[in-house]
């Protein structure tokens, strides 16, 4: 890799040898400027992959959300509509009101509740595949997984849960940063088939409530001020791709690195009581949200750089857990590496509400792989990721096992 970003061409960011390792770019960036202005795909910004400087913007409530969509984008106006009812995308009090009426549903108590269902979801789908001695990771064991569990969180039908592959796809690529017009209105379409999935899901749950999240929230929704309607809608949909998404990328991404790590795959073989410490050395090592942004309400001092009111900053996770100046042999992966403050679930206000039930779901799913497996191998040399830049996310991962 060239130490000089004028040599790298403006889409490099977009193409398969920076998604198969983006690392050695993060690595020049940071070289350059741990704080950098420039420009990459079509957004320019301050590009922040430096740890301490990522963990000074996202303490500083000055740097807030970033507005879901630009401003004038008329055409996608039901998409954005949802976006912004979202409390990723809120500030101060609105935030923390969305944020409080959920997070009950999340809290490592509630969470250790779902213990057994994760479990035995996992040997369910685990025996599904044992006979044929080969599965592909993505499909066959962690998306199935994360979407079952979400599913029953929040109260969706298990029936239904097969719809929602396309649609968390379809959004997640209006979230990041590669979205196009194509993305956007391809987006908005589905925004619409899933409102009316929702829409229909409330009217029953309103005449007949479960013991479910999207019950409760009606509950807060029928109070009053709480929660309105479109805020209702928006908290299902940014729950589901959020179930979704990320979390199937952290199980992914856990087996692809043990599998290129062999001597830390026979480590975790052989002392299973290392599972915690493995989970967050594979969420520090290949994190699934590998960039978040935020915009500066007011001129704003980064060490010594100052960025100046409304402009836009991106912070790269994946490049600031590989910071050198916080982590030691930062690109070694080690399941034992302790203290491990990395950034994975992001910082301040908005660090994930999902964070323990991520973990469960991938320490158990590891755990089970990894222990009820032997010979697990690679059975493809042409892994691809899709093409996204704010998610490390492979498209399949086919394994062989005995
Ligand atoms: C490995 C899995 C996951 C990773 C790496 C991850 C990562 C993140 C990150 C980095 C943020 C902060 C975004 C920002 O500051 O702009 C975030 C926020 C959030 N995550 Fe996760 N997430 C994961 C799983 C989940 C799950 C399973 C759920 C729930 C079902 C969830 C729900 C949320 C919500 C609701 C927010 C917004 C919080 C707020 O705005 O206050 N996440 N997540």
């Amino acid at each position: 890799m060239t130490t000089n970003l004028h040599d790298i061409p403006p889409l490099y960011v977009a193409s398969q040898e920076f998604l198969q390792n983006p690392y050695p770019f993060y690595e020049t960036l940071r070289s350059i400027h741990p704080v950098y202005k420039g420009s990459l795909l079509k957004y320019h910004g301050w590009f922040i992959t430096g740890y301490e400087e990522v963990v000074a913007v996202l303490k500083d409530t000055r740097f807030q959300s970033r507005f879901p969509l630009p401003e004038a984008s008329k055409k996608y106006e039901q998409l954005k509509n949802i976006q912004s009812g979202m409390m990723l995308f809120k500030n101060q009090q609105d935030h923390k009101r969305l944020r409080l009426l959920v997070s009950q549903a999340f809290t490592r108590k509630t969470v250790e509740r779902c213990r057994p269902f994760i479990q035995e979801t996992v040997n369910d789908l685990l025996k599904q595949v044992y006979d044929n001695k080969k599965m592909d990771v993505v499909s066959d064991f962690a998306f199935p997984l994360a979407s079952l569990v979400i599913a029953k969180i929040l109260g969706v039908p298990e029936e239904d849960r097969y719809q929602f592959k396309e649609w968390t796809a379809a959004f997640i690529q209006t979230i990041d940063f590669t979205r196009s017009r194509k993305t956007l209105a391809n987006g908005t379409e589905i925004t619409r088939k899933v409102l009316i999935y929702f829409k229909e899901l409330i009217e029953k749950r309103r005449e007949e409530p479960q013991d479910d999240l999207i019950s409760r929230l009606i509950q807060e929704e029928q109070q009053g001020d709480k929660l309105s309607y479109d805020e209702l809608l928006a908290a299902c949909i940014l729950l589901m791709i959020a179930g979704h998404e990320t979390t199937v990328n952290l199980i992914s991404n856990s087996i692809l690195s043990l599998l290129q790590n062999p001597e830390q795959l026979k480590k975790l073989r052989s002392q299973p009581h290392l599972i915690e410490t493995a989970v967050e050395e594979f969420l520090r090592f290949e994190s699934p949200a590998q960039l978040i942004a935020r915009t500066a309400s007011e001129n704003i001092a980064v060490g010594e750089t100052t960025i100046q009111k409304g402009e836009q900053v991106y912070l790269l996770l994946g490049a600031a857990n590989r910071d050198s100046k916080k982590f030691m042999n930062a690109h070694m992966l080690d399941i034992t590496r302790s203290p491990n403050p990395h950034l994975a679930f992001g910082y301040g206000v908005h660090f994930c509400l999902g964070s323990s039930l991520a973990r469960t779901e991938a320490q158990i799913a590891i755990q089970a792989l990894v222990q009820n497996t032997t010979n697990l191998q690679l059975s493809s040399s042409n892994l691809h990721y899709r093409q996204l830049i704010g998610f490390r996310s492979l498209a399949e991962l086919p394994v062989t096992f005995d």
